[in-house]
């Protein structure tokens, strides 16, 4: 059994990429009356990631609709660029891919400099080892458990070793780290996730087509 940060209930945090954007603002009042603890908002370049999603512009108008935390993932190859931007759209937290580069420190530095929370991500692929070393200064670790680009893809098991190293890793180090697992996450998953270390589960395809919301944040928060 591992210890999550002690009494911590695990978190959902819906994916709006798979919210109805043609309702976006409805789809967002539904999150928070459905009691989420905060929203993932997928940042995509085109180039990082084989897909573009939307901007600071998007970010600014969700802000407007509610006071959740909004969790900013930049699946970007130049993030550093884009901190101030989504920063002033309202982010509250930014997470950008050690995959572009092998030292994050510094761009956790200019994270805070803005004011927000700063997270790490890693793909399915990329070794959890690149990152434990310099979780320290981050508040968020996110554990791709799909290849990041698209919702709706199936969970990649071995996410589950990630979340168990990183787990192991942050507990023994008493880091203030929290984990987010990403990608392909639903309610016959979730158990394991949060078994393996999960603090925060991201959700896009599975909360926002579900039947009952309210019941699925429920779920998580029982766990
Ligand atoms: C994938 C994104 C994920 C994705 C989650 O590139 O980073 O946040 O939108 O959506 P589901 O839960 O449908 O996999
Ligand atoms: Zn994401």
């Amino acid at each position: 059994m591992t210890i999550r940060h002690l009494g911590a209930m695990a978190k959902l945090a819906p994916s709006v990429l798979a919210a109805d954007f043609a309702r976006l603002g409805d789809e967002i009042k539904s999150a928070e009356r459905a009691g989420v603890d905060m929203l993932h908002l997928d940042i995509m370049d085109g180039h990082f990631v084989p897909n573009i999603s939307f901007g600071p512009g998007i970010v600014k108008t969700i802000g407007r609709q509610t006071d959740l935390f909004l969790d900013v993932h930049l699946m970007l190859s130049e993030p550093e660029k884009y901190f101030e931007p989504f920063a002033k759209a309202g982010g509250n937290a930014i997470t950008f891919h050690i995959e572009i580069h092998s030292n994050p420190v510094p761009y956790a530095e200019q994270i805070h400099a803005l004011g927000l929370q700063a997270g790490i991500s890693l793909n399915p692929d990329t070794p959890i080892d690149t990152v434990l070393d310099y979780l320290e200064p981050f508040e968020y670790l996110l554990v791709m458990s799909v290849f990041p680009g698209f919702g709706g893809q199936s969970f990649i098991p071995s996410a589950l070793d990630t979340l168990r190293a990183a787990r192991e890793h942050i507990d023994a180090h008493g880091l203030k780290t929290r984990i987010l697992v990403d990608g392909g996450v639903d309610s016959t998953n979730a158990a394991s996730v949060v078994e393996a270390g999960a603090d925060i589960l991201v959700m896009g395809t599975a909360f926002f087509k579900t039947e009952d919301r309210v019941a699925l944040v429920e779920k998580v928060h029982r766990m």
